[in-house]
């Protein structure tokens, strides 16, 4: 199935399970007593790195048809594993189980591939040394993380500076284990569903917000209770699809079964804002988490957007596919502190802007802001992409071939394993 700027999106779109939700309910399960029941777990390599961690340090779990069962094992119990615990690609499974491992008094190195080798480690375990937890990194400050743990942790009140849910996400775990009251202070922005599958596990937690900040507390005098859990569209994925809709007047997208917290949802508000036509239908909450349909029938082009800072971690992630539509619509389009950017599984800021200049779009970076030329002529493509083997560039530079005379060049196209494997299965299901 060709893709280039001559396709339209069409169809009826199911996305994979979202991936911070697939996360966090393995371990969360893990923790739980008794049996949990796992349906729609996605199947990228960061989660599975994150199942086979949780089996190292001691947990069940099998997989059984469409779910997984897991039998938890109580805080506090894990297993020293024998080997290093493997993480490849993923920053989420690293930082939040060295979080679990920290209150637990076991010895454990967690590694990572090459990319996760140069992540900063720092941010997180500041935290957890804190509580007591001995840990080396290499050269203070990257994977291999070395972690001794510690079996009566200390309760603390933290006030975290950078939004980050993987920060927050580890002191929440290390909280399990730690009796008295643990304190949280973040920015309210950033995704919360630790917090709603504690919430629906029957913990003891209280989270509150004013405009800027959410605050949370957590005590550990209440078991954590199993679960059956059905894990949601990862609107992340889903992005690429609802974007590319947006893009080219005439596609008409159905999206079902998608996470919609609105923590996770600033990219459907800047296509909005772009003149995106997106309805959404069938909201419930499962689970303290909102999950509907949504439709995408788009008649018009779109034009500039200017998304401030504090809008950045509700799309952090989104923001190469944006970079797509951005260039596409008539207009200049602002992305402001992108900061954050430069240190996920690429150095995503720089990546967006060398390889929009490759392919024939003009853009500027002024400190951390991204200024992107839009406008609505074929660009040239033909490009080879440089995508550093993360998965979200390389999608995003693949739907930029919509956009483009020719089709751009991508080698190697294996990392879309770690988030999105079935990526170009779909994309040949949704274009004509
Ligand atoms: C994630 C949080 C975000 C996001 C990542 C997944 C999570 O990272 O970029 O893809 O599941 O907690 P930060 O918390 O570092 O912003």
């Amino acid at each position: 199935m060709p893709f280039n700027n001559k396709s339209l999106i069409r169809g009826t779109y199911f996305p994979p399970g979202d991936k911070s939700i697939s996360h966090r309910i393995l371990i969360l399960a893990g923790q739980a007593i008794g049996k949990s029941e796992i349906f729609n777990l996605l199947q990228g390599e960061d989660v599975i790195n994150t199942l086979k961690a949780m089996k190292l340090l001691g947990v069940q779990i099998k997989k059984k048809k469409d779910k997984y069962i897991v039998f938890g094992v109580p805080p506090g119990s894990l297993f020293e594993p024998r080997e290093a615990i493997d993480f490849g690609n993923s920053g989420t499974g690293i930082r939040l189980i060295s979080g679990l491992i920290s209150s637990n008094n076991i010895k454990v190195t967690l590694v990572g591939d090459a990319s996760l080798s140069k992540r900063p480690m720092k941010r997180v375990t500041d935290h957890l040394t804190k509580i007591g937890a001995k840990i080396e990194l290499k050269k203070n400050l990257f994977p291999p993380i070395k972690l001794k743990g510690i079996g009566n942790a200390v309760p603390l009140s933290y006030n975290i500076s950078i939004p980050s849910a993987q920060i927050k996400s580890a002191i929440m775990l290390s909280a399990l284990n730690t009796n008295g009251k643990v304190k949280i202070k973040e920015f309210k922005t950033t995704r919360d569903h630790t917090e709603n599958m504690l919430y629906s596990m029957g913990y003891n937690i209280k989270v509150r917000e004013n405009s800027l900040y959410r605050f949370i507390e957590m005590r550990n005098n209440k078991d954590l209770k199993s679960i059956k859990y059905t894990v949601p569209g990862d609107p992340s994925s889903a992005a690429f699809f609802i974007s590319a809709a947006c893009l080219k007047p005439g596609s008409k997208l159905i999206v079902k079964n998608i996470l919609l917290n609105r923590t996770r949802i600033g990219f459907i508000n800047t296509l909005r804002d772009m003149g995106g036509n997106i309805n959404i239908t069938n909201r419930k909450k499962i689970h303290n988490e909102l999950v509907a349909d949504i439709k995408i029938e788009q008649k018009n082009n779109l034009c500039s957007t200017t998304l401030k800072s504090k809008d950045v971690p509700l799309q952090i992630d989104e923001i190469p596919i944006l970079s797509i539509v951005a260039s596409f619509a008539d207009g200049v389009s602002i992305f402001r502190g992108l900061k954050e950017l430069t240190v996920k599984e690429s150095n995503r800021l720089k990546l967006i802007h060398q390889n929009l200049k490759m392919i024939g779009v003009k853009s500027v970076i002024k400190k951390y802001d991204l200024y992107i030329y839009g406008n609505r002529n074929l660009k040239n493509g033909a490009a080879i992409i440089r995508h550093n083997n993360d998965h979200r560039i390389l999608m995003s530079f693949f739907i930029a071939n919509m956009i483009c005379k020719k089709n751009n060049i991508i080698k190697d196209k294996s990392c879309v394993k770690t988030s999105y494997p079935m990526f170009f299965k779909h994309i040949s299901q949704f274009t004509n």
